[in-house]
């Protein structure tokens, strides 16, 4: 029997205990798109927020589904639960929508086939999938933070980042957009770029072909630091499961102060509402605020 599951659904929707896990957002978890079409059995979907992304990960488990098998979707109301009916229901299948615990909650029996399921999952797959974004000339995919777009945080950190020098790290790289810059140097020796979304990760290595990169999938807050680097650069999140996650971003910044060699530096940019400094004084000898523009703050903060 195989179980598929995606995310981390409230307790209350008792997640099978022994499914497989394919989250881009777990690492080491398998991945949806990997799964042969007509294999699962059954598949839960804590579905995202975002409709790209949403609809994506519908069309993939419909299409890893053997027929009979068992979608089971659901997702808080005001992040993407209303509209989770009306968006299955446009791949041709029918819907048994429930309402609990603030979310909603629907059901669909994988048909052998229905009226143009087919090519619904394939456009949905297409639409939502790694793709190369026109302006920016990258490889990105919807979810992946600032998918289509240069983040103004990142371009303020871009616009003041002098030229880097020997070992680095980016905490939390997306698509590269950072990293790109500051490969630039051709002092840089080494960038390790870490995230904890596997789609940013694969864009990364599509994005960044040079031998002084390694691309990690792996959570920043349990990265091994040996206090061996010469810099870090960071945009840090501030959310985490879709809420606001001010630790999150702190813990970016004590990993920041971790991985560095003493005299290190860290470049850290945040939106003006986050408190970083307390943290920031007390993980770091000297700490100077750069720039502080377009409602983000850029620090320079030197171990
Ligand atoms: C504000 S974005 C910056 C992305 C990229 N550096 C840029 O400037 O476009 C923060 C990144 O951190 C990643 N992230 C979130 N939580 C993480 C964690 N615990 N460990 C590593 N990366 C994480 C997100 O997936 C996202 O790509």
């Amino acid at each position: 029997m195989t179980v598929l599951l995606y995310g981390r659904p409230p307790a209350v929707f008792d997640p099978p205990g022994d499914a497989t896990q394919t989250s881009p957002l777990i690492p080491e978890s398998a991945a949806l798109e990997a799964q042969a079409p007509g294999s699962a059995d059954a598949v839960m979907i804590y579905a995202p927020p975002g409709v790209l992304e949403r609809r994506y990960v519908l069309a993939l488990a419909l299409r890893a589904l053997k027929a009979g098998g068992r979608l089971d979707v659901m997702a808080p109301k005001d992040k993407g639960g209303s509209r989770l009916g009306k968006e299955l229901k446009a791949f041709g299948v029918e819907v048994a929508e429930t309402a609990k615990a603030h979310h909603r909650r629907c059901v669909v029996i994988r048909p052998r086939t229905a009226d143009g399921l087919d090519a619904a999952i394939q456009a949905a797959i297409q639409a939502g999938g790694p793709q190369i974004v026109p302006g920016l000339e990258a490889w990105s995919q919807p979810g992946v933070f600032a998918w289509d777009r240069i983040d103004p945080g990142t371009a303020l950190l871009a616009d003041h980042l002098p030229p880097m020098k020997g070992e680095g790290v980016d905490l939390g790289c997306g698509y590269g957009a950072l990293a790109t810059v500051v490969l630039r140097s051709p002092e840089v020796t080494k960038l390790k770029l870490v995230d904890l979304d596997r789609r940013a990760i694969q864009a990364a290595r599509r994005n960044i072909e040079d031998a002084r990169a390694k691309v990690w999938w792996s959570d920043a807050r349990t990265l091994e630091a040996r206090g061996d680097k010469d810099f870090v650069v960071s945009n840090p999140p501030f959310h985490d499961g879709g809420a606001e996650d001010r630790r999150l971003g702190q813990a970016f910044v004590r990993k920041a102060a971790e991985l560095l060699k003493k005299g290190g530096t860290a470049w850290i940019v945040a939106n003006r509402h986050l408190p970083y400094e307390a943290e920031l004084d007390a993980a770091f000898t000297r700490v100077r605020l750069v720039a502080d523009a377009g409602g983000y703050k850029l620090f320079e903060a030197v171990k």
